[in-house]
């Protein structure tokens, strides 16, 4: 079949009437790439099937660009759709309803109710609008393999097989999008996006995953989205997700130097084996936006054996998760030993969740305590800290620490410049504890870290759990515990990193305003991980 390439700012019409005509023409949106045909008419429909090589029982998403399309197409239209769209739409929300008998049993896969979402980008909405009917529009890849997030992987896939392809800019999200179903009760997410459960649960209180998202449906069980079950996101290498620390993750790697690195960005730099990196760590939309491309790469180059960084499951980093452990047929590596860093800003009430740790078995390791103790200050740093500071902090071969306080307190520099000199020998000083507990046979260890970050501790870190607390009740905290005026401890909150730096990084976080401290659940789930 001959495959046009369609321009985004001027051949849009045309578009429109390949699809009037009962074409197949792939599109770009803001999630990934689709492959479009009029939702109505079942012909075109089954040509997706066919295109796709996609089971004819797995539904699929009929595009819209009105609501009052989607009232014209299902049934018993709850409240709930009308709070959501307002909400969410335009945007990468899929909602499902109950179907009328317009939409053709192709495009439903035989279900009586059928996925709605009205995209975001204008592209979509200008074709759909062109076509004058609803769209349905699965991702423009053969089946099982990743979902297209440029024009390129679409190129792969479906140059020759469909009529013609949309050219436009790589998709802003990266992932599909967050399929909602209405008709259960409550409401259940089947597919995790880029629109949270955090998100929709501000909107829909009730709202929760389907066991499908977060658990292995065996091939014999029912599942509630036909999309669950089958093979998908895979590229042809076998990927193996690491849930081991960064530490445990480098040491991994290096074991087995023909195994690729699917990692964080910056992280090439510890391994000797190849390394393609899928975004920024801690950044969930970062990931989301490059996961797919990654897979697409490891591909091209060929790599057989993959170990992948495992994402935070919170927010859109659930999104990221869900299609990472399916590309990797659930095949993951699990630590031994837990290690939870625990940090967050000053007076945030740190001491009094380690303590509960401690109660619950988590040997902890203070490392406030370790910038202090001598052994932390061995001969290369103590020469260090002189090549940087000068002779006089040195007195009879030990430290002076009120001379090095004097000068690297002095100005913003200084302290940056003591922080670089030391953190690298308080990382090993760290490490040298844990390996310790660990020898002593131990498996769950708490880093009591305020600086976790600064000091790159949380390279240890199988999980990270930040505490906070509002203002008013940490400067209480600071006034009572330390012996400083009102504007010193504001000046000591305000010289910190704010709550949502620790909350962006942590994968749980505990409000810790001091009644009723219960982290039993956390340490439960802890538990389970
Ligand atoms: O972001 C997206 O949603 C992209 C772009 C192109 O819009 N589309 C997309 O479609 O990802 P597709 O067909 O690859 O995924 C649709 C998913 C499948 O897992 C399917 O099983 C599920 O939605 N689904 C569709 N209708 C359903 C229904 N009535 N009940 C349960 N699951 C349904
Ligand atoms: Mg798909």
């Amino acid at each position: 079949m001959n495959t046009l390439i369609l321009k985004e700012n001027s051949d849009l019409i045309i578009a429109g009437e390949i699809l009037k005509n009962g074409g197949l023409v792939a599109i770009p949106t803001e999630t990934v790439y689709g492959l479009a045909a009029n939702a109505l008419n079942p012909v075109a429909v089954k040509n997706i099937y066919k295109a796709k090589g996609r089971p004819s029982d797995n539904p699929l998403i009929v595009h819209v660009n009105s609501v009052k399309m989607v009232e014209e197409l299902a049934t018993d239209i709850p409240n709930e759709f009308y709070k959501l769209t307002k909400a969410f739409w335009p945007g990468p929300l899929t909602i499902i309803l109950n179907k009328n008998n317009i939409i053709p049993k192709e495009t439903s896969g035989g279900l009586d109710t059928v996925a709605f979402r009205m995209p975001e980008s204008t592209t979509a909405l200008e074709i759909i609008e062109n076509a004058n009917c609803p769209i349905a529009a699965p991702s423009a890849n053969i089946s099982g393999s990743p979902s297209p997030t440029t024009f390129k992987h679409v190129y792969n896939d479906m140059f020759g097989r469909i009529d013609a392809i949309v050219k436009g800019d790589d998709c802003e999200f990266g992932l599909e999008s967050t399929v909602l179903t209405l008709c259960t009760n409550p409401p259940k997410i089947l597919r995790p996006g880029c629109v949270s459960l955090e998100e929709i649960k501000e909107i829909l209180p009730s709202v929760e995953y389907d066991d499908g998202v977060t658990t292995h449906i065996e091939d014999n069980q029912k599942v509630s989205s036909p999309g669950m079950k089958y093979r998908h996101y895979s590229p042809n290498a076998e990927i193996i997700v690491s849930k081991l620390s960064l530490e445990g993750y480098i040491k991994l790697l290096n074991s087995d130097k023909d195994a690729c690195a699917l990692c964080f960005d910056g992280e090439e730099q510890y391994f000797c084996n190849k390394a393609i990196a899928y975004g920024k760590i801690y950044n969930s939309k970062s990931q989301a936006r490059n996961l797919f491309s990654a897979l697409h790469k490891l591909d091209e180059l060929g790599f057989k054996k993959v170990y992948a960084r495992c994402p935070m499951k919170k927010n859109v980093g659930m999104a990221v998760y869900n299609r990472l452990i399916r590309s990797a047929g659930f095949h993951e590596i699990t630590p031994e030993v837990q290690i939870i860093g625990l940090t967050g800003p000053t007076g945030a009430g740190k001491t009094m969740v380690s303590k509960e740790f401690e109660k619950n078995g988590y040997a902890v390791i203070d490392c406030d305590k370790v910038t202090r103790e001598n052994e932390t200050y061995t001969i290369n740093c103590l020469n260090r800290l002189r090549d940087v500071f000068g002779n006089d902090i040195i007195e009879n071969g030990s430290l002076n620490r009120r001379k090095l306080a004097e000068k690297a307190f002095s100005s913003k520099e200084n302290t940056i410049k003591l922080n670089e000199t030391v953190f690298p020998y308080i990382v090993s000083a760290i490490n040298n504890k844990i390996e310790a507990i660990v020898n002593s046979g131990n498996k769950k260890i708490l880093l009591d870290a305020p600086t976790l970050f600064e000091a790159n501790a949380d390279r240890f870190c199988t999980h990270i759990v930040a505490v906070i607390a509002d203002k008013q009740t940490r400067l209480k905290r600071i006034l009572s515990r330390d012996n400083i005026t009102e504007i010193m401890a504001y000046d000591r909150m305000n010289s910190q990193y704010n709550d949502k730096f620790y909350t962006d990084r942590a994968d749980y976080v505990i409000y810790n305003q001091g009644d009723n401290l219960d982290i039993s659940e956390i340490i439960s789930k802890l538990g389970t991980e």
